[in-house]
């Protein structure tokens, strides 16, 4: 049985972590099969280390969007080699909180890299794996980060892309819109505002209209 692999995207605060435990249970119940959840970055021990130099600001010295293509690039190649494709290779159905399509925007949309070099950088840290759909979950802007805040209330956390200007995460939002717009038949623009459990019934459709063997 070949695996299937998905991926959850879409700016902050739209419900990817939330969803990826919702939609993992569903699947683990209805389809038999054997489901796998992933993170980017992180997900394997180089990875996660590689996620704390992304994640937590460094004090007097800013990472450059080259730095950060670069480590993401590293992240995924760990991530592709060492679960997502031999969970490909045993049937598993493998599903991701964010992958490459977030370096694509991010890097590219937001942080201005040339598209070009950012998907080249994809391509040759995944040496051919990509998800079979990719789900965005879409949300307006202020809706995902009054969420965001909501849940890191308290928690004393310091993102450094949950605290970037709304510019920034209009163009995240715009971007993952503009890259479903081009790829229709890998892409499912999801409306991420309603309740947790309707979202989560609006991604389970689009995984069975799309992937009729789930
Ligand atoms: N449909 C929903 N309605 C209301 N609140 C929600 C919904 N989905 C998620 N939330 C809440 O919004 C907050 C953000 O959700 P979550 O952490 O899943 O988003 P995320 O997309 O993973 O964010 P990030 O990009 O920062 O990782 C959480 O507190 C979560 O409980
Ligand atoms: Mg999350």
């Amino acid at each position: 049985m070949n695996g299937i692999f998905l991926t959850l995207e879409g700016g902050e605060g739209c419900g990817k972590t939330t969803q990826l435990e919702r939609v993992a249970e569903a699947l683990r119940a209805s389809s038999g099969r054997e489901i796998v959840t992933a993170r980017s970055p992180g997900g394997t021990a180089v990875a996660e280390k590689i996620r704390d130099i992304l994640k937590k600001p460094e004090t007097g010295e800013d990472l450059l969007p080259e730095t950060e293509l670069m480590l993401f690039g590293a992240c995924h190649a760990q991530m592709c080699e060492h679960m997502i494709r031999p969970a490909l290779a045993r049937g598993a159905v493998v599903i991701s909180d964010r992958f490459t399509d977030s370096t694509l925007v991010y890097q590219g949309c937001a942080r201005r890299i040339a598209p070009e070099t950012v998907a080249r950088v994809n391509d040759f840290v995944c040496r051919g794996t990509r998800p079979d759909l990719v789900i965005v979950l879409d949300i307006p802007v202020e809706l995902g980060l009054r969420r965001a805040k909501g849940r890191d209330a308290g928690a004393k956390q310091d993102d450094r892309f949950d605290s970037a200007p709304v510019a920034f995460h209009t163009a995240v939002r715009n971007g993952f819109l503009e890259l479903a717009r081009r790829d229709p038949g890998r892409f499912a623009v999801i409306d991420a505002s309603p309740s947790e459990e309707q979202v989560t019934r609006s991604i389970l459709e689009a995984i069975h209209a799309r992937l009729a063997i789930l």
